[in-house]
């Protein structure tokens, strides 16, 4: 295998096309996977597998190179997202037209929200109830009929034209808002709603031409081949036993980022009632700061060396709740990990190969050396594995949370990839 990996994972500098429907911190650079396509030499009858596919950066590649390929996230907003970007070019010309449509049925179905809509706590009543209106517009227009009630929605049959105008919607939602937070990864409820001043039509109408632009860069890389998109958990991956050929993904960041808080603004428009239901997705992630009851009884620590060894300094760190509380959530990612990583072997192919971008981080001044980790947990379980690449990053996601960047401020964050088979 030549390794031919001339790009970074991150995306840097300006991003274009379908990738910037919508920016995702924790994405991949197409150009990076489009390099770990050629390093894995993947064939045209080969079906390429995302279990973390976030943005959707793996599934458009794949699309556009020729391949099948699945994609699977836990949180819907993802779903959306990376739906949105399998989105056919020709349809372009279509844009206008059902944002023109959208609009026009939004104005008939602006009936009084339900006051409990957690939309009310962003933003002032009209642009709430301009918001639910164009959502249930999209909803009516375009989602199959059985999905069209917000109770009863099946996000993975919704199509990638109906995805396209809800990412144009949560743009919208988001310029709307305005920033709440130096943190990209935290956003902060507004003390009271905030009085928008703009007409969200017309916000929305200006996103989907933006869109439409952005679609059209993309003329010379157009996908070919639907990727199927789904709503699932690495922990049990609804896939048969050996049905997968490659694997290409990152795991969530083991930081203590909340994926789930990150896309809350996004969630608040899918589900109005998101207050009462937040807990229950967040303590499904992997790598929620969330501590689960059920965890703490799992005899289970065969983590590998690195990973033990790891959660024993932890454990022995003298700061405030080092052995408790941190423990606890290093222990659950470690776990948890190890879990999607025996189901992705489950689901390949024997001969069966991947890849997967692993980053290093720090709790305190201990290093967490995921990258090793990950190497020690598919070697377990009996696959040849190796590191192919690596790029030093100088801000990790971590670093955003300023407690821990007063800890140390010179510290080295590495981001790796793992390349591994199974035979
Ligand atoms: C590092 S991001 C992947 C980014 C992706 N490579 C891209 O290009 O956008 C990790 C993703 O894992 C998802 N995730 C977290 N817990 C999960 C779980 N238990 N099952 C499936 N996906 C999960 C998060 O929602 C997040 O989108």
């Amino acid at each position: 295998m030549k390794v031919q990996i001339k790009n970074t994972p991150k995306q840097i500098g300006k991003v274009t096309g379908r990738q910037a429907f919508y920016r995702y911190y924790a994405g991949f650079s197409s150009e990076y996977v489009r390099d770990i396509f050629h390093t894995l030499d993947i064939q045209d009858q080969n079906t390429v597998f995302d279990p973390w596919n976030g943005g959707g950066t793996t599934t458009l590649t794949a699309s556009i190179y020729g391949c099948q390929s699945i994609g699977m996230d836990i949180n819907p907003v993802m779903i959306i997202v990376s739906k949105a970007k399998q989105i056919p070019l020709d349809f372009w010309s279509s844009i206008q037209g059902v944002t023109n449509e959208l609009i026009l049925m939004a104005h008939s179905l602006r009936r009084t929200i339900d006051n409990k809509d957690a939309l009310f706590q962003w933003v002032d009543t009209e642009t709430a109830i301009s918001i639910r209106a164009l959502d249930r517009a999209i909803r009516k227009l375009l989602f199959p009929q059985e999905h069209s009630d917000i109770n009863t929605t099946n996000w993975n049959d919704i199509s990638s034209i109906a995805s396209f105008f809800m990412v144009a919607l949560f743009r919208a939602f988001r310029i709307a808002v305005g920033r709440l937070s130096s943190n990209p990864t935290w956003d902060k409820k507004p003390s009271s709603p905030i009085n928008v001043g703009i007409n969200l039509f017309n916000l929305f109408q200006d996103v989907t031409t933006t869109m439409t632009n952005q679609l059209l860069e993309d003329t010379g890389n157009t996908p070919i081949i639907d990727a199927r998109i789904f709503k699932g958990d690495s922990k049990k991956i609804p896939l048969n036993d050996g049905s997968i050929d490659v694997i290409v993904s990152s795991p969530p960041y083991c930081t203590r980022i909340d994926y789930a808080v990150a896309t809350l603004l996004e969630l608040t428009i899918l589900d109005p009632q998101i207050e009462s239901n937040l807990r229950k997705l967040r303590e499904s992630m992997l790598g929620s700061p969330i501590i689960l009851k059920e965890m703490e009884n799992l005899k289970d620590d065969s983590i590998g060396l690195t990973g033990r060894d790891v959660l024993d300094r932890i454990k022995k760190h003298n700061s405030k709740s080092s052995a408790t509380y941190y423990y606890k959530s290093y222990r659950r990612y470690f776990l948890e990990l190890k879990k999607s990583l025996n189901e992705i072997d489950r689901v390949l192919k024997i001969g069966g190969k991947g890849a997967l971008v692993v980053q290093s981080s720090y709790y305190k001044d201990i290093e967490v050396n995921l990258p090793q980790i990950v190497l020690e947990l598919t070697q377990e379980l009996g696959m040849r594995s190796r590191i192919i690449h690596e790029v030093s990053v100088n801000q990790s996601m971590e670093q955003i949370n300023t407690v821990s960047r007063q800890y140390n401020k010179s510290r080295m964050y590495f981001e790796k990839t793992i390349y591994f088979e199974k035979h």
